[in-house]
């Protein structure tokens, strides 16, 4: 089954051909990073408008390089929920569009649960039952994956999702947004026990994230050493980086450490803008080794927003019945 996958809901237009949920056939991304860089963060309103700018191109592009002509897709999937609520509707209209005059299926996909399909494209041994753990730019969300199309939450971020931090952290370090990548490869150099940056618990949520204090912590550091008239060299800001980092990953690792330990063990899928950071990636992978448990995360390639990883969930959704109506709305947020 041919599944047409289009995604449109924060700062990537995309379109993909993927074969029975598992055999990317094209993926073409366009970034509108190098526009929102400009702002220091990503403007809605020049989302949507650079959406419906490059979205039929995308899509002719996709097909084009899958080799596939749009009458032998068999479906469309789109993401419909969470993002930027016109960035999302740009998407959802073409999609819709395409599906009614093609006479083909709608299939509306969760951008969360299409960040977790990313590793079916890769890792063909990988079905549920698993734990995902899910970190991007707008989440941060530990869940449970009972089947393709069951998800059960069992924490969350509260506040701001790791992406943000990181993206606010190498901000005061005077690195481009979106700085994690950057952050990665600075925090490479530095020392991780040098600031005691600390990690937030939320009361009586023992699986909830927070990461908001933390992310204030490193702009008050900042602040702090440009009042006193120091400037930051390249090794001090290194070791923010680094510590800051390891404040996050710590977070993160001793929720699943806790899962892992009192929890049913389950397989653990990493996925998101945010694994790709590498030392993310080796502590996930370090603790789901202590418990003795497979770790699956996708390549670099497939961690940011792309519609292959709708067009894979796209293909389990449709296999269970979902099916989107002609007046199928976009959500900016929605549960799992
Ligand atoms: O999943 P994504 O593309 O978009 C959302 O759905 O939010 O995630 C984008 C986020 C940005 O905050 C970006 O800075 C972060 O992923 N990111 C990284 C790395 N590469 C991208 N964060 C830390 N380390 C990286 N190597
Ligand atoms: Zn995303």
């Amino acid at each position: 089954m041919l599944i047409l996958g289009i995604e449109s809901s924060c700062d990537e237009t995309s379109a993909s051909v993927v074969k029975d949920g598992r055999e990317m056939l094209s993926c073409v991304v366009a970034t509108q990073i190098a526009t929102h860089a400009l702002y220091g963060g990503v403007v809605p309103e020049i989302a949507s408008r650079a959406h419906t700018e490059a979205i039929s191109g995308v899509v002719s592009e996709a097909l084009y390089k899958a080799g596939v002509a749009l009458g032998e897709i068999d479906a469309m999937a789109v993401t419909y929920a969470p993002g930027l609520i016109g960035a999302l509707l740009t998407g959802l209209s073409f999609a819709k569009g395409l599906a009614y005059s093609s006479g083909k299926p709608l299939i509306p996909v969760h951008h969360i649960r299409g960040h977790v399909a990313a590793n079916y494209l890769v890792h063909p041994d990988l079905k549920p039952p698993f734990y995902a753990l899910v970190v991007s730019g707008g989440h941060t969300s530990l869940m449970k994956v009972g089947s393709y199309t069951e998800y059960a939450l069992l924490g969350r971020a509260r506040d701001d999702a790791a992406g943000e931090a990181f993206d606010k952290a190498a901000r005061m370090l005077g690195l481009p947004y979106p700085g994690g990548a950057a952050m990665d490869k600075l925090a490479s150099e530095g020392d991780p026990t040098s600031v005691k940056f600390t990690s937030a618990t939320v009361h009586g949520s023992e699986y909830d994230f927070s990461f908001s204090g933390l992310k204030t912590a490193v702009i008050n550091y900042v602040h702090t050493a440009q009042m006193r008239g120091e400037t930051l060299d390249e090794r001090e800001k290194a070791d923010i980086a680094a510590s800051f980092t390891g404040a996050l990953i710590y977070t993160i690792v001793t929720r699943l450490d806790k899962l892992l330990t009192y929890n049913q063990k389950l397989p653990v899928v990493l996925a998101g803008g945010v694994a790709a950071n590498s030392h993310l990636r080796r502590a996930v992978c370090d603790m789901c080794a202590s418990h003795g448990v497979s770790c699956f995360i996708p390549p670099l390639s497939l961690c940011g927003d792309n519609a292959a990883m709708i067009a894979s969930q796209g293909y389990y959704e449709f296999l269970s019945g979902v099916r989107a109506p002609l007046d199928q709305n976009a959500y900016a947020t929605l549960g799992v």
